[in-house]
């Protein structure tokens, strides 16, 4: 029992920073595990030519959804992770070398890019273990172009049906999560507007955008 929640633990915590060989494993696992990326894209528009920032990008299984979904524009991953980045560059190595792909180590704290750049920036499974929710989401709100959207893709939310489960991942990875109704409110604490939710009770999935008007 003890030894499931050492692997456990282990787990969960590489999720928060893969790190090492173990680490690299954990993205390249992440990017087949984390099947509620496509089910929460559908809920955003992505057209050809947008410029997209994928934050949080793991292995770079978005980052390459992406960049096939915006086949005339351009994708940026970043990631604190040198490891995640070291993943998501192989990943997405043909999109890198025609230009259409930068993955770049960096934390959402402090984001290399202009103001007014992207039309749409994701982040899928990472905001649990940002160091500031509302300043990074500012951050992010700063290098979004008026009218782009943020969206939060997220396989865990308070819900009583998983609490059990929740709580204990929540504990061995040191990560916070949220009820439906905070992310309308930290959204909008971060400036946002015309914000949705939506939820997949069932799989215990959420999906919240907000647009930067
Ligand atoms: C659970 S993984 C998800 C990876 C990928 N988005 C996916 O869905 O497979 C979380 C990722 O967020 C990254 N991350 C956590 N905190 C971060 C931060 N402050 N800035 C940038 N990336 C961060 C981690 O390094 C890790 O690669």
């Amino acid at each position: 029992m003890e030894l499931t929640e050492n692997i456990m633990e282990k787990m969960v915590k590489q999720c928060r920073k893969p790190t090492g060989i173990f680490g690299r494993l954990m993205a390249r696992g992440m990017n087949y595990g984390h099947k509620v990326a496509g089910w929460g894209l559908n809920h955003v528009s992505v057209n050809k030519d947008h410029t997209i920032l994928d934050v949080g990008c793991g292995g770079g299984k978005t980052v390459n959804t992406l960049a096939k979904m915006a086949a005339e524009g351009k994708v940026y991953g970043i990631d604190y992770s040198e490891d995640s980045v070291a993943v998501a560059s192989k990943v997405n190595k043909k999109f890198i070398d025609s230009g259409r792909v930068e993955i770049f180590h960096a934390s959402v704290e402090s984001l290399p890019f202009p103001d007014n750049f992207f039309d749409l920036v994701t982040a899928v499974e990472t905001y649990y273990f940002w160091p500031s929710l509302i300043d990074n989401l500012i951050e992010l709100r700063r290098v979004l172009k008026e009218g782009g959207s943020v969206v939060l893709i997220n396989e865990v939310y308070r819900h009583e049906m998983f609490e059990k489960r929740n709580t204990k991942w929540a504990r061995l990875g040191d990560f916070t999560y949220h009820l439906p109704e905070e992310f309308r409110k930290f959204l909008g604490d971060a400036g946002y507007s015309s914000i949705t939710v939506d939820v997949l009770e069932d799989k215990n999935w959420i999906v919240a955008c907000g647009v930067k008007e």
